[in-house]
């Protein structure tokens, strides 16, 4: 038994080495004790995600494809549940996989984790309903829903190979701004005229091509983009569409700072974040320690407050309430 795990491992080890052969001639990068399991070193570098094209003609396969179309698809595929005009893709953009939006490559292999907002260890699927709730404004969807297992599925696909506890990019979701500045939405409003109306409208809004920006179409205020230093690196890195990178750090801080300054949904249950304390600087309603940073003037109500609250888990016995 040991013999042929070893001699297993060693093949392994061999298609490891000729893909790196394949792959040019550059040094291959260090690799760290904690990246070697078996004798199969993971090297990100040199580890490329499945993309849709790799997608097998299975029935997992077809699982795999229809989680990236709800992802692609959200509010038309899941009317009831997506009630903004935001799409998963909106922010995890091509298909998740894009290193400077949050990507989710990987992600199936940072779970369970503990999230300091939560107070609590969290699954894959929690995870994904905290997007739906706050990030999308819509409605948790049920955990042992097919559409559930179908989006689990494309993200696994998405992180094959990937090593549970590995550290690749976008473990940390939105990369950090190198300096946090301080924004101002007044500047914000010119650079939005000036950059960001073609698509996003005039009123912010957006339309059936472009998701809105504020609005109770948009993401609520319980969401990672609600905070300045979140939004400005997602629209540093990502906006405008057309030509990344063309803003100024500054003039993303400030367009940041006018965006979060508008109207949002509501994410009931918000003060209850990091029960702990220490929630970052920028969040924009108080929590335990912790005083709103720039909160908008006024938010929406959410029409199903219940379905916008994903449960703390909670011992057998003990009921999983919404809002507990
Ligand atoms: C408004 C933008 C936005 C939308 C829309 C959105 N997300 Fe997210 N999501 C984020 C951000 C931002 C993070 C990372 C948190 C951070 O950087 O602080 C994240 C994190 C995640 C994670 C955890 C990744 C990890 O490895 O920690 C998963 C899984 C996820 N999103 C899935 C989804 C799914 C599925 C949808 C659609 C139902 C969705 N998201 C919609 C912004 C969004
Ligand atoms: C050429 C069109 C275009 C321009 C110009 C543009 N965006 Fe976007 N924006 C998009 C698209 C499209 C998405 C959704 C991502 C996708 O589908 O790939 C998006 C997504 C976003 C999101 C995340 C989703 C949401 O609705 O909150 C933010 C925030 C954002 N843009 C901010 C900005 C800002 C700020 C500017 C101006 C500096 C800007 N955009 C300019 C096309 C554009």
């Amino acid at each position: 038994m040991r013999r042929y795990l070893m001699g297993l491992s060693l093949a392994v080890a061999a298609v490891a080495v000729a893909a790196c052969q394949g792959g040019g001639k550059e040094a291959a990068p260090a690799v760290a004790a904690s990246d070697l399991r078996n004798g199969v070193k993971f090297v990100e570098a040199e580890w490329k995600p499945h993309t849709e094209a790799d997608i097998p003609n299975d029935s997992l396969g077809a699982s795999i494809r229809r989680g990236l179309y709800l992802m692609r698809f959200t509010p038309e595929s899941l009317p009831a549940y997506a009630t903004s005009s935001l799409r998963c893709t909106s922010c995890h953009q091509q298909d998740g996989l894009k290193a400077s939006s949050a990507p989710l490559t990987g992600a199936h292999a940072r779970f369970p984790k503990y999230m300091p907002r939560t107070g609590a260890v969290i699954g894959l699927a929690d995870r994904v309903n905290y997007c739906f709730t706050r990030s999308l404004a819509g409605n948790a969807i049920p955990t042992d829903s097919r559409e559930m297992g179908d989006i689990l599925a494309y993200i696994a696909f998405i992180s094959k190979d990937v090593p549970v506890g590995a550290k690749i990019a976008g473990t940390d979701g939105i990369i950090s701004m190198k300096d946090t500045l301080d924004g101002d939405a007044t500047r914000g409003e010119a650079i939005f005229k000036r950059e960001c109306v073609i698509c996003h409208q005039a009123d912010g809004q957006g339309n059936a091509a472009f998701p809105a920006l504020w609005g109770p179409k948009s993401y609520s205020i319980g969401a990672s983009m609600a905070r300045a230093e979140r939004a400005a690196s997602f629209i540093w890195h990502n906006m405008p569409q057309s030509k990344p990178g063309s803003l100024t750090p500054q003039e993303a801080f400030d367009v940041a700072a006018f965006i979060n300054s508008h109207p949002r949904p509501d994410s009931p249950g918000k003060e209850q974040d990091w029960p702990m304390g220490g929630a970052p600087d920028d969040v924009p309603y108080a929590t335990k320690g912790h005083e709103a940073f720039r909160p908008p003037a006024t938010l929406v109500p959410r029409r199903n407050p219940k379905g916008a609250v994903v449960p703390k888990p909670a011992p057998i016995g003990a009921s999983r309430k919404a809002g507990e």
